[in-house]
């Protein structure tokens, strides 16, 4: 059944090669994810060889684990270790299909990637941002083709939720948008499409919680007990676990891009913002402790 408001499935283009801006966590995590579920080339690109490395690495250990798991075997691990690779330049996407942003989450930079990605490759070759919050149609309004920008929003961990938001931009054409959902299909992710809004649909929900209880830290009360009363929630992991599996810096920045849009509904979060220019991963150290200095920038006002 085709996803509500998805265009024809015919009008959609094969993807034969994936293009990946940025090779942080999330970048990586995307890499992995096309080479294993499309088979197809997969090539990632940022500003110098040791994020490359680092990227290209990442995405080794975790095709280790899946054979340590059983999930793959020898032959598909080594197959899928040859498919992700590195570039330094953009020309590497010279003949992608499809080519997915992933860098820092700032309009200017995503734009400028974009500009830079499209004078390498094909009109019809789709250009995709893992935008959290900013909008599509300001992020492809530079190009020469804004009808092949959509939003193709995943959520962390990627290879594990199953959830794939897709947003068309006021200029986007069916054939980008009908190449998205097939794409997302073969991910093997559920799709639905969003409105280009700030911060789409799941963010600005979860956002929302996020605000209440950073809040409620900042006005008096303790990190723990927060977390001890989000307990009878359900939530499949605690709040502050997870700002530090989105990471701190991409909680402000959504946090920020929905304060500018509903200023009364999203306050702007000082803990946050302390936390981030701290350069702290998150209010818990890896081994799941709380670390005092992070808290005290919440705790301390
Ligand atoms: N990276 C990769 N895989 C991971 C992982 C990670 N960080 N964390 C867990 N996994 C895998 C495990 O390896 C395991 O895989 P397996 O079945 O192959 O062994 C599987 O996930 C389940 O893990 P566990 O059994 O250890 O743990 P849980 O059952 O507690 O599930 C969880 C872990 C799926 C992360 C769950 O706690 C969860 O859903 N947490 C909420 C995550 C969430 O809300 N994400 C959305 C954040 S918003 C966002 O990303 C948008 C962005 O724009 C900000």
């Amino acid at each position: 059944k085709r996803p509500a408001g998805a265009p024809d499935k015919a009008l959609a283009r094969p993807v034969t090669k994936v293009g990946v801006v940025g090779a942080g966590l999330m970048a990586s995590q995307l890499a992995l994810l096309f080479a294993r579920r499309l088979n197809v080339p997969v090539v990632l690109t940022d500003l110098d060889q040791e994020r490359l490395d680092k990227g290209v690495g990442y995405v080794h250990a975790e095709i280790d684990k899946l054979l340590g798991k059983g999930r793959v075997s020898a032959d598909e691990a080594s197959r899928l270790k040859g498919l992700v690779t590195g570039s330094l330049t953009k020309d590497a996407f010279a003949d992608a299909d499809f080519v997915i942003e992933a860098v820092f989450e700032e309009m200017g930079v995503k734009q400028k990637v974009f500009a830079e990605v499209e004078a390498v490759v094909s009109p019809e070759c789709v250009l995709a941002t893992n935008t959290s919050s900013l909008s599509v149609t300001e992020m492809a309004s530079k190009l020469k083709h804004p009808e092949r920008v959509v939003g193709f929003h995943f959520f962390n961990p990627v290879a594990v939720l199953p959830l794939l938001e897709i947003i068309r931009g006021e200029r986007t054409d069916d054939a980008a948008l009908a190449t998205a959902f097939a794409t997302g299909k073969a991910l093997k992710k559920s799709c639905v499409l969003v409105k280009d809004a700030p911060a789409f649909v799941v963010n600005r929900i979860l956002l929302r919680l996020q605000a209440a209880i950073l809040t409620t830290v900042e006005e008096g009360t303790t990190i723990e007990v927060v977390e001890r009363s989000t307990n009878p929630l359900g939530l499949p992991m605690s709040p502050f676990v997870l700002m530090g599996l989105v990471g701190p810096a991409i909680a402000l920045h959504v946090g920020e891009t929905l304060h500018a849009a509903f200023p009364d509904r999203f306050p702007v979060s000082e803990g946050l913002a302390k936390l981030v220019a701290a350069g702290k991963p998150g209010v818990y150290r890896p081994d799941f402790t709380l670390d005092p200095e992070a808290v005290a920038l919440f705790e301390g006002g």
